[in-house]
């Protein structure tokens, strides 16, 4: 294989993290990036004679709606592709099962899965849920998948599909009302406009204070995270309770798992 491609969906870093240290480790020359949370790809070709790797965070323990729409246009004819699920150790349900499948229906052949832990979007200094990782550890652990990932291409004419865990029906979506949403704090915002930037599905505008349409937002947090003046908050009384339970119950570190 002398090109790889790089799928991913990472409003906050950490999937991209993953994908591209998984990546630079394949030692193939020629690395195509599609960062799908940026807005619009201009033109996506058929993907032949690569291999891919898909990466993509857990919400709710399935893949993010938003992300689903745009990962369908990418298409192949049975090249393998390497399919990552990247979640904030809680769990990541039937997020990697739900990814295998919507990889095989456009055309990809997936020769491998691996689930990563990141940085949970709602973690703070104050509550922190597995916060700064992928750390060193993870990063390690990304290059001895890679090894695993190589060593299965070479035997290119048996690709076997791994087993995935994960249950049908999947796990059913839950919404938050409209109303729980990230907030700025008009008194620490000097009106950059990264929030803007950064939200991946359009859903901050500035007029003559920030403006945040809770119907397009998918509280993702990349604002909060990217705000430089700390003006971004998301401290409704529904999270907090989320952030307490995972606090409780999530605590413990979990460890990257590979499926080859
Ligand atoms: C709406 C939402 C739902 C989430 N659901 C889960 C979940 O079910 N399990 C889990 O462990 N982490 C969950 N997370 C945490 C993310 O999977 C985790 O922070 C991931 O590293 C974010 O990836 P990114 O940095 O590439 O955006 C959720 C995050 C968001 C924003």
């Amino acid at each position: 294989m002398d090109a790889l491609n790089l799928i991913y969906y990472s409003p906050t870093g950490t999937t991209q993290k993953i994908v591209r240290e998984i990546g630079e480790n394949l030692g193939v020359k020629r690395i195509s990036e599609y960062n799908i949370s940026e807005n619009e790809i201009e033109s996506i070709p058929v993907l032949n004679n690569s291999l891919t790797i898909f990466g993509l965070p857990v919400y709710g323990g399935r893949l993010p709606l938003t992300a689903i729409e745009t990962l369908k246009k990418f298409q192949s004819n049975q090249s393998p592709a390497v399919i990552v699920v990247v979640y904030g150790n809680r769990d990541y349900d039937d997020s990697l099962l739900e990814l295998q499948e919507i990889a095989n229906n456009c055309g990809f052949k997936v020769i491998a899965g691996a689930a990563f832990i990141g940085e949970h979007s709602y973690s703070s200094n104050e509550k922190p849920i597995a916060q700064n990782r992928p750390d060193k550890q993870d990063l390690e652990k990304c290059k001895d998948f890679s090894k695993l990932v190589i060593k299965k291409i070479k035997h290119i004419s048996k690709l076997t599909a791994p087993t995935i865990p994960g249950n049908y029906p999947y796990k059913e979506r839950k919404q938050l009302p409209a109303n729980v949403h990230p907030e700025t704090d008009n008194k620490r915002c000097n009106k950059c406009g990264i929030c803007v930037d950064v939200c991946p599905t359009n859903a901050i505008s500035i007029e003559d204070l920030v403006i945040t349409d809770g119907e397009l937002c998918t509280l993702c947090c990349a604002c909060v995270k990217y705000c430089p003046e700390e003006a971004r908050t998301f401290d409704h009384p529904k999270i907090n309770e989320i952030r307490e339970r995972l606090l409780l119950n999530c605590s413990t570190r979990k460890e990257p798992l590979f499926f080859v």
